[in-house]
């Protein structure tokens, strides 16, 4: 437990202002850099997925959900456990500021969707709603930005989500038993079609 004078001093100043708690520890972005990159860009090889310019109330709520354990709580979900775990040791005031600062990196440039094939019609007509016609999320719905993830990710968040590894109802009353319902209605074929044309792999086709 580390107890810094510095903050205790800012958070008697400032009262319960947001002030105490702008700017991310060292330790816990060192924590973060060792899956997820120095610049948040991802290491698809962990599992760990992008989160430089990610909106920051949805990396807000998936911070909060993996430390109330409502995901990453089935030990079949590797990944998921292994991500909550390196969540144990960072108190939930920490939160706030970690995801600001994630939100506010870089992102890569991504290319234009694709208009045409069958992931574009499935991604236009039932995806779009709530992640935009252009994959880059709501943040008003917590509807993340899809064309910053890789498409490995993507296919195991859709496989999650449709097994009840994440999105179960039971763990998270929130927003993800909307994806799980969506997820559960995907077969593999259409699944691989609208994971390759969000992640911008789509071969032309028709
Ligand atoms: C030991 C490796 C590891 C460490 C350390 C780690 N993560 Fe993760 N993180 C992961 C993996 C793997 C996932 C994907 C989990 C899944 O499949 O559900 C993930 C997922 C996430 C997500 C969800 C992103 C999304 O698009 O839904 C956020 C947010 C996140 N991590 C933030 C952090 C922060 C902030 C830290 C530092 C406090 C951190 N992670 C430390 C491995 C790690
Ligand atoms: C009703 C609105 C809605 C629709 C329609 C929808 N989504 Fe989502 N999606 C969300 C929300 C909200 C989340 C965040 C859920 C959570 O907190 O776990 C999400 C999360 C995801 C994630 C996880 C991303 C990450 O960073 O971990 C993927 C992948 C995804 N959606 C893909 C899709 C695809 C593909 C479709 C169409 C087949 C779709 N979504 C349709 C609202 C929606």
């Amino acid at each position: 437990m580390r107890i810094r004078v510095s903050v205790i001093v800012l958070g008697l100043v400032c009262g319960l202002s947001g002030w105490a708690k702008a700017a991310p520890d060292s330790a816990e972005l060192a924590t973060c850099a060792a899956c997820h990159g120095a610049q948040g860009q991802g290491n698809p090889a962990l599992g760990a997925p992008r989160l430089a310019g990610q909106h920051y109330s949805y990396l807000l709520q998936q911070l909060l959900s993996f430390k109330a354990g409502a995901r990453g709580y089935d030990a079949q979900d590797s990944q998921g456990v292994l991500m909550r775990s390196a969540l144990a040791a960072v108190p939930e005031s920490a939160l706030e500021g970690l995801a600001r600062h994630y939100a506010g990196l870089a992102t890569a440039e991504s290319p234009t969707l694709a208009q045409q094939g069958s992931g574009a019609r499935l991604y236009q007509g039932t995806c779009a709603y709530c992640h935009g016609p252009d994959a880059r999320g709501n943040a008003h719905l917590q509807a993340p930005n899809l064309r910053l993830l890789d498409a490995a990710y993507l296919d195991r968040q859709l496989r999650n989500y449709a097994s009840g590894w994440r999105g179960n109802a039971e763990q998270d009353a929130i927003h993800g038993p909307w994806m799980r319902s969506i997820a559960m209605q995907l077969g593999d074929t259409d699944r691989q079609a609208v994971v390759e044309y969000v992640s911008g792999q789509q071969a032309a086709e028709e």
